[in-house]
């Protein structure tokens, strides 16, 4: 029995298939690489000692699907795979809603065909309307998507939804990732965005590496400790952690449920620019800038559900995810939009 991962050869999938391999699950990986290599799946076998099935396929062809689901007997689902960029979103919208969408409704309908009803989908907070309150937001919280990634996820997650209403032998969680950074702690698996990032982390990362000059912060006049956004950054090993709990969930039971996958914990720009600096010993020079369209002042979870019902919470803090994030871009200088 195997554990398909969509987007295997991603950032989080990477980071989720050692896991997987580490506790001991049999794994086959389905990427288009359009926004990953097959290096990182590489050098996962290489740090598990352990192998994995790649299928170099798009999940929009159902024939390649197909194909996948009769070579291997697939006991679960992991889907991370689709576009992910909040900015591009907003430039080509159809294009998200296309690939978003209607590779999820391929995967579940060859899914149903093979009897394969247990799904670990991975939504995000972008889901949530945002909220001027100062307040953890919880899983029942209003929806309501303000960009066009964001709402694609929460479209999936309403599909979903109606799909296990029409058939409650479907066991689904949606995990609402709120900022996944950092790497692996041995600096060969990371965040490798292609051009400039648009990530605070990455961003810092290369500014530290000398790659870019300096940061720009966007805004200093939010209604915050220091003025500066606050976000619920969550180390990428404990997100992984999170998705083999909820996997657990769905091998053992029916239903649908949403999951906050963060630490709880709310950090300011200029406290994520301190702690790097602190870890790293490299001066990051910053300039401040005006607030960046769509964001907000803040967002961090409400990590209760999680903690009772999937047994999972985060265990590193932000000092790991700089120190870990610093690592990799050290092991991998080309990490950079300018090399
Ligand atoms: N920021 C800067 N300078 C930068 C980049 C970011 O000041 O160069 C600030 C932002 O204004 C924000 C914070 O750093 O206050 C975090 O920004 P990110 O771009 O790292 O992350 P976002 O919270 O905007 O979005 C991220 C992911 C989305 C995901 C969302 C979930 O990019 O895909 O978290 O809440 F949906």
């Amino acid at each position: 029995m195997a554990i398909l991962v969509t987007g295997g050869a991603g950032y989080i999938g990477s980071h989720l298939c050692l896991e997987l391999l580490n506790a001991g699950y049999e794994v086959v990986v389905v990427d288009n690489n359009s926004t990953s290599s097959s290096d990182a799946l590489k050098r996962v076998q290489e740090i598990t000692r352990k192998s994995v099935t790649v299928y170099t396929v798009d999940l929009g062809k159902k024939e390649d699907l197909l194909d996948v689901f009769s070579n291997h007997t697939i006991s679960s689902v992991i889907h991370l795979a689709g576009y992910k960029s909040v900015s591009e979103s907003s430039s080509i919208p159809l294009t998200y809603y296309a690939n978003n969408i209607m590779s999820t409704l391929i995967l579940c309908e060859v899914m149903q065909m093979f009897n394969v009803k247990s799904l670990v989908f991975s939504s995000s907070a972008t889901v949530y309307a945002p909220t001027e309150k100062n307040e953890p937001i919880s899983e029942s919280h209003p929806l309501g998507a303000i960009n066009p990634y964001g709402h694609t996820k929460q479209v999936i997650e309403e599909i979903l939804r109606y799909l296990f209403y029409s058939d409650p032998s479907w066991s689904i969680c949606m995990l609402r990732y709120f900022n996944p950074v950092g790497a692996h702690d041995s600096g060969q698996i990371g965040e490798n965005p292609k051009g400039i990032p648009n990530n605070l982390v990455p961003y810092i990362t290369n500014v530290a590496a000398g790659l870019l000059p300096a940061l720009s912060i966007y805004g200093n006049d939010y209604p915050t400790r220091d003025g500066t956004g606050i976000r619920d950054y969550i180390h990428v090993v404990d997100l992984a952690q999170g998705h083999i709990s909820a996997l657990k969930k769905v091998e053992t039971t029916t239903g649908i449920n949403a999951y906050n996958l963060g630490t709880g914990k709310g950090y300011s720009v200029l406290e994520m620019v301190r702690s790097f600096q602190n870890v790293s010993g490299r001066e990051i020079p910053y300039i401040i800038a005006p607030r960046r369209k769509g964001d907000i002042a803040v967002s961090f979870a409400d990590v209760t559900k999680a903690k009772e019902e999937l047994g999972w919470e985060a265990k590193r803090g932000i000092d790991a995810m700089c120190m870990d994030a610093w690592r990799w871009q050290r092991a991998n200088p080309s990490n950079s939009a300018l090399v």
